[in-house]
This record gives C-alpha cells, structure tokens and sequence, in this order.
C-alpha cells in the first residue's frame, strides 16, 4: 500500500477555557466574595444547618463582585476574539455563588439562553476539586467498544481539577456536573452566565442577502 498523505482531522471541537489567576489578583478577589457570602450567612442563619444552598442570581451586582466581573467580562471578550465573534456588547445574565458541604453535588444540567457559562472556585480542598464535562454527542454512547486506554479520544466525560481562583469557562450548552464533595471543607463556588445583551436587534438577522428587494 502507497500512501502520498494521510492525516487525522479533529472535527468540531468542545473548548473549555480555564484560567488560574494569579495570588496577588485572587486573595483579594476571593476575600471581597467571602465577606458578601458571610453576610447573606449572618442574615439566614438557618442555611448553617443546610447540606447545599445557592444565592439569587444577581450577585453580580453587589460592589464585592466588581473584581471577579471584571475578570469574567475581559476573559468573554478575550474568548469571542479568539473565536472572530462580530459582536457589539457581553454582560453577564446571572450571577450565583454554591455552598456546598461534605457529601453534596449538582447533577448535569447545561444553562439555556446563554452564550457562555463559568465557574468561579472560591473554596476547594482536596475531594471537593473538580468539575466534570460530559460528552455532547449522546450517539457516542451507542456503542463503547472497551479500550486498553481511557485517554481523552474515549471517556463518556472528562474531569477536570480546579483550585481557589481558577476561573473555568465553556459554552453554555455544554453538559456539566460536580462531583459530591468528599472533603470536610465547605465548598464555595460562583457561577455565571455571559449573554449578548443585544442579540436581537445586532445578531440574529440573516447574514445573506436576498435576490430581489421587498
Ligand atoms: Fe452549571
């Protein structure tokens, strides 16, 4: 057998976009969180005796998230560049931090109406420092012949390790979950979703023109 050329193409590819801040620009970003997270805290005491709980989704608007939307926001843009996205505007929708304590975990879900969707880690330990992606071809799982390596051409889902200021995004779309938390840390996370505010109006026209006028 001659072969002139032969070459394997990775078509349509899932991108998770994961960025570690540094010390200097998380501590204070993770203390301002803390300190709007132990106040909500101080008003509900009765969430100390709850396994999971979540906040609004408008935390984003509170003064201690001013740091981490400006690192949410500049990573968006930065994505959309990255992508050639002709866009005018990014905000974020939805703003929402996770408390969760030993045993606890959010099932697969995906976040409709939204570009993109992150996650934020405030608190991590060991056991509770991960997220996990799932495959968005479900017919992939028709047949799963076993394989001598479960490297990343095989699994059903990919794991993947996070720690304080580790700011994680992905398409909106994208199937996602949390393992349970197995440390006896409190886990603290902040969610969000990013949106073209004006998608309607700017981006949802057809991009072709016809061949009469109206
Ligand atoms: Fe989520």
């Amino acid at each position: 057998m001659k072969i002139e050329k032969s070459g394997v193409l990775k078509l349509f590819p899932t991108y998770v976009w994961a960025t570690q801040l540094a010390a200097e620009t998380y501590e204070g970003i993770n203390r301002d969180i803390r300190s709007r997270i132990d106040l909500i805290g101080q008003q509900r005491q009765d969430l100390e005796h709850s396994g999971q709980w979540q906040t609004d989704q408008d935390l984003h608007l509170h003064p201690e998230l001013a740091g981490l939307v400006d690192v949410v926001l500049k990573t968006a843009r930065g994505i959309c560049e990255s992508l050639t996205i002709d866009y005018g505007d990014l905000s974020i929708t939805g703003c929402w931090a996770n408390v969760s304590r030993q045993g606890y975990a959010h099932r697969q879900h995906i976040h409709p109406n939204n570009f993109l969707s992150g996650a934020y880690y405030v608190d991590t330990a060991p056991g509770s420092d991960a997220i996990a992606f799932h495959d968005p071809r479900p017919q992939v799982g028709l047949i799963v012949p076993p394989a001598r390596n479960q490297d990343l051409s095989n699994p059903d889902r990919i794991t993947l390790d996070v720690r304080e200021g580790m700011l994680v995004m992905f398409p909106a779309w994208l199937q996602h979950s949390v393992p349970p938390n197995m440390s006896d840390r409190t886990r603290i996370s902040v969610a969000f979703n990013v949106m073209f505010p004006d998608f309607g109006t700017r981006m949802a026209s057809p991009l072709w023109k016809g061949d009469t006028s109206t």
